[in-house]
């Protein structure tokens, strides 16, 4: 069945789409053509019929307004000679219209449809951490789509979201500069939800705490101030004015040197709770991290749970505390933040990252939706409002940086809108709508090296563990960046939970962070049998043991090795892994446009390379530790650990990799 859809996407492939456009990347997984002739479409006017109009070369469609259908849920069925598809609102009919069209691109038999569809989330938002002045915190796409938003980009990016569910978007960084409120900047936000609006995107701000004074020339900030109250009062009715369906406000507060009302001597709810009676008659909503540690805190992991669960049941309703999944923050490896399944009577929302800050940004191929799935192992989708993710765009022409990372940023939005699609599910839609790999028709091996593609992306990410930060390592990123390893870095003065040593704190006698309950008793903020599993390192899952304990050199390992030959061998399979990832897309080179595929190619060769940066570094360094040689059948460092040490890349170079990295 799979291959039959397959070979019917490809001959769809080879005559439907032209060669007007390069494959530079920049019509992402929306790359159909104009249709010549459009197929009648008949009933609501509104975007979900230009769509259709513009793409759609199947059967007439009615558009149909129906109540009773779940907001942004939709039906597809067909009905004599024609498809309609109903929805109670707007948005509904368009998400209605992308399902037609992706089944259509991804040559699915579109005749007796019957679908029904709703998401399982309401809010599904991006966050862009897009600064004034066009930089990208964490971005590795180039600078900011809002600097001098272009119409036709804008058009692009709005519809990629709407064609995966995607209704919300953050315009500016969590860490928000006080300006984000200026009439300027919001003249500017009016601008650019007029543009989201058609497409069913509304746009929020991030704000700074501080706005009052620094805005507003107020002498406090305090949430409780009525001076205060009123000042945020009429910025909010300000924005409304401008924006009438503005979605509310992501606040970033009292975490790492943002202001907040603890400045005031208040709580995190006194805060939240004010923005929300302010926003509230407007129907805006408040999104407040979690995102908290103190410097002094003795486990980083412990800390959000720590501040916010006293407060539990205390915010209003239109407040939902924004969560990362991690507790410590989106390492390749994280066990989820213990605050998900703590908090009974919060409504939560997850924080996933997009933007690969701690993956090898925008340079390694590291597919995400594993990663997301594992957490939703853990933590119910139901028990969850809302689903954030920090987005990966920028104004490089692709977008994203890496043409792959473009499937992160599709696969977030199909699960926001829901959590049970698999991840190969998603691999494959994205795939097939993806990359034309044309000429290949006629060649029967095409299958077997589209299965090895769909396969290197599941693959990816527990590859990215494997050879930056195996068996519940975390956070050995170098000091300046979170690119490269430096898991010794540890400047004098500098806070401990900054540095790699106080994640590791490798000794003559192990490795790892003892979080049992004889260790920062981290343990304990899981429900019991989890606690209980994670707290005895006999049963601790392997992948988190250096997560949840400091393990002994020498513990033997389900493999029947000590944990430090484990270690070698981890790290030396993510090495091979990179290895043979460069050499299946080399396979797929006869079928894949020109440009892409040197540019991925390209990438693929800096991934193979920084891996083995990675393990070199990390294995020499943590056998100075060890004392214990590198067993004889993993391939041996071809580094040294002076090497390793003295190597230090120019941000300039990992932010945008291809001004010289390579060299
Ligand atoms: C990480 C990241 C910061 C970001 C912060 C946050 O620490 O490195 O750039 O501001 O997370 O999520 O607030």
């Amino acid at each position: 069945m799979k291959k039959q859809i397959f070979i019917s996407a490809l001959l769809l492939l080879l005559t439907g789409w032209s060669s007007i456009y390069a494959e530079d990347g920049s019509r992402l997984w929306l790359r159909f053509d104009n249709v010549s002739k459009p197929a009648t479409i008949t009933g609501v006017k509104g975007t979900a019929m230009t769509e259709l109009q513009t793409y759609w070369q199947g059967s007439p469609v009615l558009l149909k307004r129906q109540k009773g259908i779940a907001k942004d849920g939709y039906t597809i069925k067909s009905q004599d000679a024609k498809i309609v598809i109903t929805a109670s609102n707007d948005a509904g009919l368009l998400y209605g219209a992308y399902h037609l069209l992706r089944l259509q691109e991804t040559g699915q038999s579109c005749n007796q449809l019957n679908i029904s569809e709703q998401p399982v989330y309401d809010l599904r938002i991006l966050n862009h951490w897009d600064n004034p002045n066009g930089t990208v915190e964490r971005g590795f796409a180039g600078k900011s789509i809002f600097l001098n938003p272009d119409p036709e980009r804008m058009k692009i990016y709005a519809r990629a979201n709407a064609s995966v569910g995607i209704n919300g978007t953050v315009l500016n960084n969590v860490n928000a500069k006080p300006e984000a409120l200026s009439t300027e900047s919001l003249q500017k936000a009016k601008s650019i939800a007029d543009q989201l609006r058609p497409y069913g995107i509304r746009v929020y701000l991030s704000i700074n705490f501080a706005s009052p004074i620094k805005v507003g020339g107020l002498e406090t900030a305090d949430p409780l101030n009525a001076e205060v109250v009123k000042w945020w009062k009429e910025k909010v009715n300000e924005i409304y004015k401008l924006i009438p369906d503005f979605g509310g406000f992501l606040v970033k507060a009292n975490s790492e040197g943002e202001p907040g009302p603890q400045d005031f001597g208040r709580t995190h709810a006194d805060g939240a709770n004010m923005l929300a009676g302010v926003l509230k008659p407007h129907k805006g909503i408040v999104m407040w991290r979690a995102f908290v540690y103190a410097p002094q805190s003795p486990d980083r992991a412990n800390q959000a749970y720590l501040e916010f669960m006293p407060l539990d049941g205390q915010f209003a309703d239109n407040v939902i505390i924004q969560i990362k999944n991690g507790p410590v923050d989106f390492q390749p490896r994280e066990p989820y933040s213990p605050l998900f399944t703590a908090m009974q009577k919060t409504p939560m929302m997850v924080e996933f990252q997009i933007t690969q800050e701690y993956l090898g940004a925008a340079n390694h191929l590291v597919y995400l939706a594993p990663m997301w799935q594992e957490f939703f192992s853990f933590v119910k989708p139901q028990t969850l409002k809302a689903m954030a993710g920090v987005a990966n765009i920028g104004d490089n022409v692709n977008w994203c940086g890496h043409h792959f990372a473009q499937a992160n940023w599709y696969a977030f939005g199909r699960l926001a809108w829901n959590p049970n699609l698999t991840s190969e599910e998603i691999a494959n839609e994205w795939l097939q709508q993806t990359f034309s790999l044309g000429s290949a028709v006629a060649n029967p091996s095409l299958f077997t090296l589209h299965s090895s593609l769909l396969n290197l992306m599941l693959r990816s990410r527990e590859a990215c563990v494997s050879y930056m930060m195996p068996l519940g390592i975390h956070h050995i990123f170098a000091g300046t960046h979170h690119y490269g390893p430096e898991p010794w870095y540890a400047p004098r003065g500098l806070r401990a939970d900054w540095t790699p040593p106080y994640y590791h704190k490798a000794d003559s006698i192990g490795l790892g962070f003892d979080r049992t309950l004889t260790g920062s008793a981290n343990v304990k903020q899981y429900p019991d049998d989890l606690c209980r599993l994670y707290n005895d390192i006999n049963t601790c899952p392997e992948n988190l043991l250096a997560w949840f304990h400091h393990v002994p050199w020498d513990h033997k390992m389900k493999s029947g090795r000590t944990f430090w030959d484990e270690l070698c061998h981890k790290y030396d399979e993510g090495v091979h892994e990179t290895r043979r990832f460069l050499a299946i897309w080399d396979a797929m080179q006869p079928y894949i446009d020109a440009q892409r595929f040197e540019e991925v190619q390209r990438k693929l060769r800096i991934q193979a390379r920084d891996s083995e940066w990675w393990r070199d570094a990390c294995l020499l360094y943590f056998q100075t530790f060890s004392k214990r040689p590198i067993p004889s059948d993993v391939e041996h460092p071809v580094h040294n650990l002076d090497e390793m040490m003295r190597f230090r890349i120019p941000i300039s170079m990992y932010e945008n990799p291809e001004s010289g990295y390579n060299k």
